[in-house]
């Protein structure tokens, strides 16, 4: 059974503007997917919006706040009014506060909570009906080490992320009779992001990678059906590589 077409049809991204997203949208834009580009940084996703049309694909902006649950649930809604059900739906923004707990306040923890964990729930709750209407749909949300391990100052991002796993699980169950592949992939690396610059030590800043090695996993899971692969939690540093190996060779 190949992997379903991605040329033509339709990927729902949040977190577009910079970093990973950015990476992403261009390398599903030059494969020939359209895009709904979400982002709080309304300019940014504009902008990428226009370069993308240059391209030959079609690129919709919608500048949305993920954290305010209304919102979000109306910009999805939204756009599959404007566009139909999307092919795929990748969940990549998120922000990582370093802080102590002690220096936590509720509503700061609440705000990180609800970029990520409720952003996952309420983007996929926005699709399910038209991804299950349509008989086929792809899901990622993408994860982090913090989605399995604890680390310190990280006391809203690390269970953000632990929940995004276990949304996950849950929606794979719910969705493989109906042909959704629910998925997380985590980086595998450390990235050259906005978001690297502001925490990362010395040492992991040495091995940062572009967030361009891993974009062409992402063209991968917006491929998939349930019955190629759901429930899992990809490596997309290996997956890309794996890619890209016929393409470049192996090393020596
Ligand atoms: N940077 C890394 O090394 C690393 C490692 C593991 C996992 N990740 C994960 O990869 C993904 C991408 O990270 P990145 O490094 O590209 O981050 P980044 O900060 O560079 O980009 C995050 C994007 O999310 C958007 N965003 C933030 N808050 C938002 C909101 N309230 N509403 C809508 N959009 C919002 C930002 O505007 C930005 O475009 C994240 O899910 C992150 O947790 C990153």
């Amino acid at each position: 059974m190949g992997l379903h077409s991605i040329r033509g049809q339709w990927c729902f991204l949040s977190g577009a503007a910079d970093g990973l997203g950015n990476a992403i949208a261009r390398e599903l834009a030059a494969q020939g997917m359209n895009l709904v580009l979400f982002d709080v940084q309304e300019g940014k996703v504009a902008a990428l919006a226009g370069e993308l049309q240059t391209l030959g694909v079609q690129a919709l902006p919608v500048a949305v706040d993920l954290a305010d649950a209304s919102s979000a649930a109306g910009a999805v809604a939204g756009a599959v009014r404007q566009v139909g059900a999307p092919r795929a739906l990748i969940h990549d923004a998120a922000v990582l506060t370093p802080r102590p707990f002690r220096a936590w306040t509720f509503d700061g923890w609440r705000r990180e909570l609800d970029i990520i964990l409720q952003g996952a729930f309420v983007l996929a709750k926005g699709v399910w009906e038209p991804m299950f209407a349509q008989g086929h749909g792809s899901i990622v949300f993408i994860s982090s080490g913090s989605a399995l391990r604890g680390f310190s100052l990280e006391a809203a991002y690390t269970p953000a992320k632990h929940g995004q796993e276990g949304l996950m699980k849950v929606l794979s169950i719910e969705g493989a009779e109906f042909n959704i592949a629910v998925n997380t992939a985590t980086t595998g690396a450390p990235l050259d992001t906005p978001m690297s610059w502001g925490h990362y030590t010395p040492d992991m800043q040495q091995r940062m990678i572009p967030p361009s090695r891993l974009a062409p996993a992402f063209a991968y899971f917006a491929a998939l059906d349930a019955g190629h692969a759901t429930g899992l939690r990809f490596d997309a540093f290996q997956v890309s590589e794996a890619i890209m190996l016929p393409r470049h060779g192996a090393p020596l």
